[in-house]
């Protein structure tokens, strides 16, 4: 399970007491309200159903009111990056506007609001302005539909020159590497890049363009690599229009061709309403429920270290009638059920389609074996050559004796150099990053692995550190997640080292025996540096036998700046630490590339934080939202061994080595990719 799941999120939700909120008699705003959408039963919903829906939600003052104190409170008390993301001007490959969080969330709370989604969506962008891929607004009031475009595009290098064309046409028209000319009749390209800037997910520009694109991602369901649409084509919130106008250049024909494809909606969990009245009271409003101490599994699942992936793009599955925050693989899957569902729309090329693109010429490399976060291959035309894909990063003990064994029949079947693939990889576990690490340079003692990581302090965190240090994991630290949401999570101090004697806390006094920083002319509370408790987990004395070990030349890492978190601090050890070289893939074609995104140390979100306070038996410092759904940021910061600055707003600590650039083929065909980083790295 990547990330936590939104039922988890429920069910944590339901230990602590729920904000009541009166309600505008919704019956009173007249009209259809959300009755025809109700009507469709998830079923060809149609934009206007979903404006009139939205539309008669009246504006929620009370509840406006709670969801500014508590995400204001999260975002001012326990936001690590409060005060650095007031940073003026970040320089290449990031660029990022400095963002004072708590004076926009107050400024919206000065502002008068007619329109309820207006206000949500107002507070959704604030937080999305820093570009933090871990700070999220997401209320399911406003999410609860996914919009789907079938076209989704992509921008190759062809002849020296980028272009926006089409990557795949879910209708099966034939548009395949059409040129997009325009978008809504304005220059394609710029629409594109105008759209990614919007998006949350990353400070580096050409990380958001990749985002916005169509890129391909390894499914585990699928079991092989599957298109991931780009959140261009995918979108959460209401578009601003019922389509997307296109005009597309076809090889096929002089003319162009005039493409306007409606927005293809789907709910993304089985919401039961009638009307607004009983939309607002099942889908907006939080519901009540009965008190429950987190099982195991859920637990595990809700990691506070495993809040990287909560884009609510992915928050879609109908298939497994659990709102599941997914990860991308898991809504290609949907995309494709829906794509064969879809009615085709009427289009002027049907009968000059051009064929689709011919195969590649790359023989399928070979899979080795495949795991929960990691998969194997070989190439077929180079076998000395090793693949090692991270797609996402909630690696267990388990998973690293899985690595070692993968390793090892690489190993046996004469791989000497390995490519590491993190294109789009999702985030996971912070404190096995250094294990990951480990596995191809197991040269350094436990204390030289780890990264530092610090965080914020508050009177209640000190009550709450005393009362959860040293409490049960469940276990969890044993199978190498220690950050279970179980216990203290991260405010459990026996779970840190304490620098001044490289031993764990024997207190609380991480959250106690504070420093205070000015940071941007502002001062907040820090812990003083820490780092996790080194994983227990043996390295595998074969590793010293393989070739690549220890030796930075015959490894090389792969990536689209979209490796994000815990991802992030792997490729950070690798490449920063350990002088393995890079290749970035895609973005704007002359630009630099990032090799991760937000290498942040800890996240969390309102509904685990909540908990732990819960559980502890304390009043939450930062009240509950009154709407379903979840605020999330992050916690801890991880600051580089001689940087001065945390990670995230480290500039230098970013850019590929060597960049590629997409082309029609290895923009479809993974071997194609590896391939050409094996050329270039081992002609
Ligand atoms: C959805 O729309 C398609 C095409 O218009 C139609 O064939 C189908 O019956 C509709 N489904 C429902 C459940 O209304
Ligand atoms: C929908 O309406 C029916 C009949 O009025 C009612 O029995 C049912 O509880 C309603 N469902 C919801 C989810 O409000
Ligand atoms: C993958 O997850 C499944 C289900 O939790 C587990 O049974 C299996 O051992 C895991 N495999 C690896 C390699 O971690
Ligand atoms: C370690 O290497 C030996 C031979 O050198 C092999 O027999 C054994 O299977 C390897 N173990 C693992 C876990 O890879
Ligand atoms: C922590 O808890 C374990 C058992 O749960 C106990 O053996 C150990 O002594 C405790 N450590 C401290 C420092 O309290
Ligand atoms: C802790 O470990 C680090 C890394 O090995 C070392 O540089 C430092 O001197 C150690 N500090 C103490 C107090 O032992």
């Amino acid at each position: 399970m990547v990330s936590f799941s939104v039922n988890t999120i429920l069910l944590s939700a339901s230990v602590a007491a729920l904000v009541t909120v009166s309600l505008a008699d919704p019956s009173s705003t007249g009209g259809i309200g959300c009755s025809d959408l109700a009507s469709r039963h998830g079923v060809n919903i149609t934009y206007t159903d979903i404006a009139n829906c939205f539309d008669s939600i009246p504006f929620n003052n009370n509840a406006a009111r709670a969801t500014l104190k508590t995400v204001t409170t999260f975002f001012n008390d326990y936001y690590i990056s409060r005060d650095s993301v007031l940073t003026p001007f970040l320089t290449e490959p990031l660029e990022s506007d400095p963002v004072d969080i708590v004076a926009k969330l107050k400024k919206i709370g000065r502002t008068r609001y007619t329109s309820d989604r207006k206000f949500h969506t107002d507070v959704f962008k604030a937080i999305g302005s820093m570009h933090d891929g871990h700070s999220l607004y997401a209320p399911y009031c406003y999410v609860a539909y996914l919009y789907a475009q079938p076209l989704s595009l992509y921008a190759p290098v062809i002849d020296g020159k980028q272009v926006l064309k089409v990557y795949k046409d879910d209708f099966k028209r034939g548009y395949e590497d059409c040129t997009v000319v325009k978008i809504d009749g304005k220059n394609a390209m710029a629409q594109i890049k105008k759209y990614a800037n919007t998006l949350y997910t990353s400070k580096d520009p050409n990380g958001r363009l990749n985002e916005a694109l169509s890129s391909m991602v390894y499914s585990q369901a699928a079991e092989t690599f599957v298109v991931f649409p780009g959140q261009f084509a995918i979108r959460n919130f209401l578009p601003d229009n019922p389509s997307v106008h296109y005009e597309l250049k076809c090889a096929t024909s002089t003319k162009m061709i005039v493409v306007e494809d409606k927005w293809v909606i789907t709910p993304q969990y089985p919401w039961l309403f009638n009307d607004t009245a009983s939309y607002i009271n099942n889908v907006c409003l939080a519901q009540p429920a009965p008190l429950q101490t987190p099982t195991a599994s859920a637990a595990s699942a809700a990691s506070a270290a495993s809040v990287h992936k909560h884009n609510p793009v992915s928050l879609s599955s109908e298939r497994h009638h659990s709102i599941s925050a997914f990860n991308k693989r898991a809504l290609f899957d949907r995309q494709q059920d829906q794509a064969a569902v879809a009615p085709p729309s009427p289009s002027p090329a049907d009968a000059s389609a051009p064929p689709s693109p011919s195969p590649p010429d790359y023989p399928e490399a070979t899979k080795i074996g495949a795991g929960n976060c990691t998969v194997f291959y070989q190439l077929k035309d180079r076998p000395t050559i090793g693949v090692m894909v991270l797609f996402v990063t909630m690696i267990d003990f388990a998973e690293i004796d899985f690595m070692y064994q993968s390793l090892e029949t690489l190993y046996q079947k004469g791989v000497t150099d390995i490519v590491i693939d993190v294109v789009g990889s999702d985030g996971g576990y912070a404190n096995v990053a250094s294990d990951v690490a480990q596995l191809f340079f197991p040269n350094k003692g436990p204390l030289d692995q780890i990264l530092g990581v610090n965080f914020r302090s508050t009177p209640a965190l000190q009550q709450l550190s005393a009362k959860v240090y040293n409490s049960t994991d469940g276990g969890y630290s044993q199978k190498g997640n220690m950050l279970s949401i179980l216990g203290g999570g991260f405010f459990d101090s026996s779970r840190y080292l304490n620098l001044a004697t490289n031993q764990t806390y024997t207190d609380n006094s991480l959250f106690t025996d504070t420093v205070s920083q000015y940071r941007n002319g502002r001062q907040a509370v820090y812990t003083k540096p820490t780092s996790y408790k080194p994983a227990t987990h043996p390295v595998h004395p074969n590793l010293t036998k393989y070739p690549w070990t220890n030796n930075p030349d015959r490894l090389r890492i792969l990536t689209d700046g979209r490796c994000l978190s815990a991802c992030a601090q792997v490729v950070y050890l690798l490449a920063n630490q350990y002088n393995v070289k890079s290749y970035g893939v895609g973005g704007t074609y002359g630009e630099p590339l990032s090799k991760y995104q937000y290498a942040a140390g800890a996240a969390t979100n309102n509904v685990i934080f909540n908990s732990y306070f819960a559980l502890a038996n304390m009043p939450s410092p930062i009240g509950d939202l009154p709407y379903q759904g979840f605020v999330s940021l992050a916690l801890g910061e991880i600051i580089a061994p001689g940087g001065t600055v945390p990670l995230e707003f480290d500039s230098d600590k970013y850019p590929t080595d060597f960049r590629l650039e997409f082309d029609p083929v290895n923009a479809r065909s993974r071997e194609a990719l590896w391939t050409q980083v094996a050329e270039d790295a081992w002609n």
